[in-house]
């Protein structure tokens, strides 16, 4: 059976740079308070009502597609991880699919928010090795900007996201010894509640009320600390299973892409598995917390780099919102 292969990378951010101390206008927060408790320096949030997550989605998908010479026509399956569809139905990936004129291929959304991509990577890798489809598009795509608390109450998330999209195209290959070596998925439906968007559903009658966005319960909420916990245990866990299951230890390792949360999450977890700083890249003070993208978004910047050569050990591990976490060990 092949193995899975990341052919290219590839990825898009709105051009609006937005800096801590520009959030000052609308919250009472401070460029220190943000970057000492989460790293963030900077975020690129879209021209709101004018770009949504699946064009930058298609810019990040078509930039992937020239790194590996291909035509978007080669493209067999689009997997699209987002918490931020462009609506609520139907799924961004077939918006993705309309603006890359691929009519007729499967479009598929994952909804695991931070841990979609690996989510999304676990899903394309079954159907690559069994041989359901030969090129899969794999993106995760965000925009938080339109659906953040711009009041007083919404300091506490608003500060950490950004929008952005990262994407790579999954082939197979006889290569023995390269590609996804396992995928690993994990979630806890305790935790739900720890972060999420808890109005606008079909378990709310109406689904949508004047109250709802009188009160503010349109916006995600978070207990921060809940999550910060919960975080820097399970992304280790998972790390130290994708690495037992190939037989490796941490010495092993050369990158680690962790999905960007929070730095001081990060740093804790490099501590924890005794790796070194080199060995795990962060980008999180550029861009902020893009959910779903923070993943190909660090993986095509680490491959423009330099930071990753073929026969390098990767492993990606990510924790969010469900709580679900997740880890891939891929020989690059
Ligand atoms: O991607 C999905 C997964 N998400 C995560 O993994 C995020 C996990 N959590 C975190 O990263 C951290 O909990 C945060 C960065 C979100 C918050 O940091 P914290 O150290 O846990 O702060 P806190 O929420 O406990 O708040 C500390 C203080 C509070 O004030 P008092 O009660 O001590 O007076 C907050 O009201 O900081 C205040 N605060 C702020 N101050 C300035 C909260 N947000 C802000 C803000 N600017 N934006």
């Amino acid at each position: 059976m092949p193995r899975t292969e990341i052919i290219s990378t590839g990825f898009h951010v709105p051009a609006n740079v937005v800096t801590n101390e520009e959030l000052t206008e609308w919250w009472d927060t401070s460029d220190e308070w943000i970057r000492e408790r989460t790293g963030i320096e900077q975020r690129y949030w879209v021209d709101k009502g004018k770009e949504a997550g699946s064009d930058l989605a298609a810019e990040a998908s078509r930039q992937a597609l020239e790194r590996a010479d291909m035509d978007a026509s080669e493209i067999d399956c689009i997997v699209y991880a987002t918490l931020s569809p462009d609506y609520y139905f139907p799924g961004g990936g077939v918006f993705l699919q309309r603006k890359l004129g691929l009519a007729g291929i499967p479009a598929i959304d994952i909804r695991n928010q931070c841990t979609g991509f690996v989510y999304g990577l676990s899903v394309a890798d079954a159907w690559i090795r069994t041989g359901q489809y030969s090129r899969i598009l794999l993106v995760g795509a965000e925009v938080h900007s339109t659906g953040i608390d711009y009041g007083p109450e919404g300091r506490d998330l608003g500060v950490l996201f950004g929008d952005g999209a990262g994407a790579a195209i999954l082939g197979p290959t006889e290569d023995d010894g390269r590609g996804v070596l396992s995928t690993h998925l994990f979630a806890d439906g305790k935790g739900a509640e720890k972060l999420w968007l808890g109005a606008e559903g079909g378990a709310d009658y109406p689904r949508l009320s004047k109250e709802d966005v009188e009160t503010g319960r349109i916006y995600p909420t978070m207990e921060g600390r809940e999550v910060f916990k919960n975080a820097v245990v399970r992304m280790p866990e998972s790390v130290m299973v994708a690495l037992e299951a190939n037989g490796l230890g941490a010495e092993d390792v050369d990158l680690v892409i962790a999905h960007q949360a929070n730095l001081r999450i990060n740093e804790m977890v490099t501590r924890r598995l005794g790796l070194s700083d080199d060995q795990v890249y962060n980008n999180i003070q550029q861009y902020g917390n893009t959910t779903a993208a923070t993943i190909p978004i660090a993986m095509d910047e680490a491959v423009q780099k330099g930071l990753l050569e073929r026969g390098d050990l990767l492993i990606l591990t990510a924790f969010g919102s469900g709580f679900t976490w997740a880890s891939a060990a891929i020989r690059w």
